[in-house]
């Protein structure tokens, strides 16, 4: 059996940290309303100039270096944004270019917030069915230039970043079982509803949410997906060592972490420092858990997304 196993992870984070406090000189907040309401403590905000593809680039080469792989070794990669550079091509080509290779497929997946599971799972597909064998998954997004800096409901959780993992065949265990889902009943919960048309931007460009809808629905979503993997794998909550969730509001990563019966301590959790990065939370939290020491080999992982579409999905994993 075929196996898609982690090689190698890494992440980029723009140099602008931004803390609550200072977003508070911006717009009528205070970092007390936002701390107890998310756990976002600060953002990093991409540079005039720096692309989503940059941030990627940055992360998917610390992610080869951890790997000992270069850009050449890849035989395919898939990029998880909802803040392309550009309408099309997709950034994934946009990397590979970047990357100084060519010829292998390259594309880009849009699941928001739950981008970078789906990617995973696509990348995992492959592998098993040996269309690939080393692949590069990044998620990377720039939601800074998709917000109304002026609406202090949406502008407060979100940051900029890029995280990437690379995947290689293996006879070892790696990723177990992916599920995912969407429902596009819900697409009215978080969206920009603007599309490029007749040479202009028609509608509205910016990020529109119903937080405590989205709120309802990441909990009671999450818990069913998460026990969906574990059935299907048959595996039980004890044997996760990590979770590496969706970093977009501790109190749903709390909620979900409660209903499995595993405690706060063995979440890899960045949503302070990070906010919500969208495709990139789940890579960024994985490589600082990885860096950091907490995630050895041979521990078991368990990746839970969620966002706009709505799209969610679990992935489980052995490192
Ligand atoms: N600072 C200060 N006050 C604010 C702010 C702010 N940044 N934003 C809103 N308020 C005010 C509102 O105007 C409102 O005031 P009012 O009662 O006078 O009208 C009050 O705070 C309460 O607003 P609510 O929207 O009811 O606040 P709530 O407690 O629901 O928290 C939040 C809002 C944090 C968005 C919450 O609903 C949430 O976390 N939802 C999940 C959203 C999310 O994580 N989205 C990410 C994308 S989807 C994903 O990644 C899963």
């Amino acid at each position: 059996m075929t196996y898609a196993k982690i090689l190698g992870t890494g992440s980029y984070l723009p140099a602008n940290r931004v803390s609550n406090d200072d977003l508070a000189q911006r717009v009528d907040t205070s970092d007390e309303w936002i701390s107890s309401r998310t756990g976002i403590k600060a953002r990093h905000l991409a540079a005039d100039g720096e692309k989503t593809s940059d941030l990627a680039v940055s992360a998917a080469r610390r992610a080869l270096e951890a790997a000992n792989l270069v850009p050449a070794d890849i035989d395919l990669i898939v990029v998880a944004t909802a803040t392309p550079d550009m309408q099309f091509p997709s950034t994934a080509t946009i990397v590979q270019q970047k990357l100084g290779i060519s010829g292998c497929p390259a594309f880009d997946v849009q699941a928001v917030c739950a981008g970078f599971v789906y990617a995973l799972a696509t990348a995992d597909a492959y592998i098993r069915s040996g269309m690939a064998t080393t692949a590069l998954v990044i998620g990377a997004d720039t939601f800074s230039r998709i917000l109304d800096w002026n609406d202090r409901r949406t502008c407060v959780l979100f940051g900029d970043g890029a995280g990437a993992v690379v995947l290689g065949a293996s006879a070892q265990k790696g990723i177990i079982l992916s599920r995912l889902h969407s429902d596009g009943n819900y697409l009215d919960l978080l969206k920009i509803p603007a599309q490029i048309a007749d040479g202009a931007v028609c509608g509205t460009p910016y990020l529109q949410m119903d937080g405590q809808a989205v709120f309802k629905f990441a909990v009671k979503q999450l818990a069913a997906v998460a026990d969906e993997v574990l059935h299907a794998a048959g595996y039980t909550a004890e044997q996760i060592d990590w979770i590496v969730p969706h970093q977009a509001n501790e109190r749903i990563i709390a909620a979900t972490a409660k209903h499995l019966g595993i405690g706060m301590e063995k979440v890899i959790l960045t949503v302070a420092e990070h906010a919500n990065t969208s495709a990139a939370s789940i890579p960024l939290a994985l490589d600082a858990g990885i860096r950091d020491g907490r995630i050895r080999c041979g521990q078991t992982l368990l990746f839970e997304g969620i966002g706009g579409g709505f799209a969610w999905g679990a992935v489980l994993a052995e490192y």
